[in-house]
């Protein structure tokens, strides 16, 4: 988290928000959304075998002017850094907008895509949007990468997508992200070599099953870890642990082996969910969600009804952020975008997890 941040120069305003978070929580007793995520979109260019978003029969895109709304309250609200996701965030046709907005009012802004659409002229584009980083999804070697993203000649773009970023973006930050199944654990330190020969750096998050939806024709890929490759898993972590172009935490990286066994289970975090103090999420059809695995994916608060601002400070919103303070789902699914958050914040829990293991290490 802290690599990430600190790469673009804006570990400053980041860390003036997050101090001035720490003073409204413990001081004032009053949350804000330091982080938040937008899902801008359900649609997608790809067919991910472990990615059940875009066979959600009922397609959305975030409607402009929940957008902006919700942007601005979050700028008021002092949030520090604002994720774009999805979906494939790159096929909403007024992206580059969205993403000069947000660049104007919050410290960082990173979007996760898969890079099918970053070609030199997107790229150009991406740039004089002055957002801060990039997440391209890699999850394999060629062969694998298309087998797992359901379309032949993906890999060879999201490479060229790094490229052109290179290229075209040199202001941009770059960042990659795998997946890590039962599909390309033989192949993750060869990955990770590649990776690293390209100069940017790289995340890794453990597979999990995405929910349901409704109406949804269920083709759930069927996977599982074996024990050897558990094992042979726990061998590529100790490896990866020492390389400097792995962004993961050394917390978070020591839990993925342990997580297809089990083992995490009730061990990660012994104190409540804080992230519900300093984190929010807008879905692409204009809800607003403490968070989104957290509340399974369900209910949500309206912001077609609602400013973001109204619905934060509501007392259902604080009711239901109350609730899932004893949420301990993070614990099974090990997901990297709610986990290194909380490795890393608030200050407390960045040196229960992050400080003291590294004296010991
Ligand atoms: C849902 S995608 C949205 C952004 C974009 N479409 C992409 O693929 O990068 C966000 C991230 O979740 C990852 N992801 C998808 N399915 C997953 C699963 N079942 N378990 C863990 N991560 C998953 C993707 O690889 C990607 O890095
Ligand atoms: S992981 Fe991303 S690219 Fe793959 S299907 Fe899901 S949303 Fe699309
Ligand atoms: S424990 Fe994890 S999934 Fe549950 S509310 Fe907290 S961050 Fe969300």
């Amino acid at each position: 988290m802290s690599k990430i941040i600190n790469l673009k120069g804006k570990f400053f305003p980041v860390v003036g928000r997050a101090l001035r978070w720490h003073f409204r929580h413990y001081l004032l007793r009053k949350d804000s959304p330091l982080m938040a995520t937008l899902l801008l979109t359900n649609r997608c260019n790809l067919k991910c075998k472990m990615c059940n978003l875009w066979k959600d029969p009922k397609k959305n895109t975030l409607a402009p002017k929940v957008f902006k709304q919700a942007i601005d309250d979050l700028s008021l609200l002092g949030c520090a850094y604002v994720s774009f996701g999805g979906g494939e965030p790159m096929v909403v046709k007024d992206l580059f907008s969205y993403l000069s907005y947000a660049a104007a009012r919050i410290p960082f802004v990173n979007m996760v895509t898969n890079g099918q659409q970053l070609d030199s002229r997107a790229v150009r584009e991406l740039a004089k949007t002055k957002m801060d980083m990039v997440s391209i999804s890699i999850d394999g070697l060629r062969e694998t990468h298309d087998e797992i993203r359901g379309i032949p000649g993906s890999f060879e773009k999201a490479i060229g997508a790094i490229e052109n970023l290179k290229r075209y973006a040199p202001g941009i930050g770059i960042t990659v992200n795998t997946v890590i199944s039962p599909w390309n654990v033989d192949e993750l330190l060869e990955l990770s070599d590649l990776i690293e020969d390209l100069g940017v750096l790289h995340k890794f998050q453990p597979i999990f099953h995405h929910p349901v939806f409704e109406g949804q024709v269920i083709q759930d890929a069927d996977w599982q870890m074996t024990a050897p490759k558990i094992e042979r898993l726990r061998e590529i972590v100790r490896v990866l642990r020492r390389r400097k172009s792995v962004a993961n935490s050394a917390y978070f990286l020591s839990s993925i082996s342990t997580h297809f066994t089990s083992e995490n289970r009730g061990r990660l975090f012994k104190e409540r969910c804080k992230s519900v103090h300093f984190y929010c999420e807008v879905r692409e059809d204009g809800r607003l969600f403490v968070c989104t695995e957290g509340m399974g994916w369900k209910g949500g608060f309206n912001l077609f009804d609602h400013t973001l601002k109204e619905v934060y400070y509501s007392l259902d919103y604080r009711k239901t952020a109350k609730r899932l303070r004893d949420c301990k789902r993070c614990q099974k699914v090990l997901p990297i975008c709610y986990m290194e958050p909380r490795i890393a914040f608030p200050v407390t829990s960045f040196i229960k997890y992050t400080v003291i293991p590294s004296l010991f290490s």
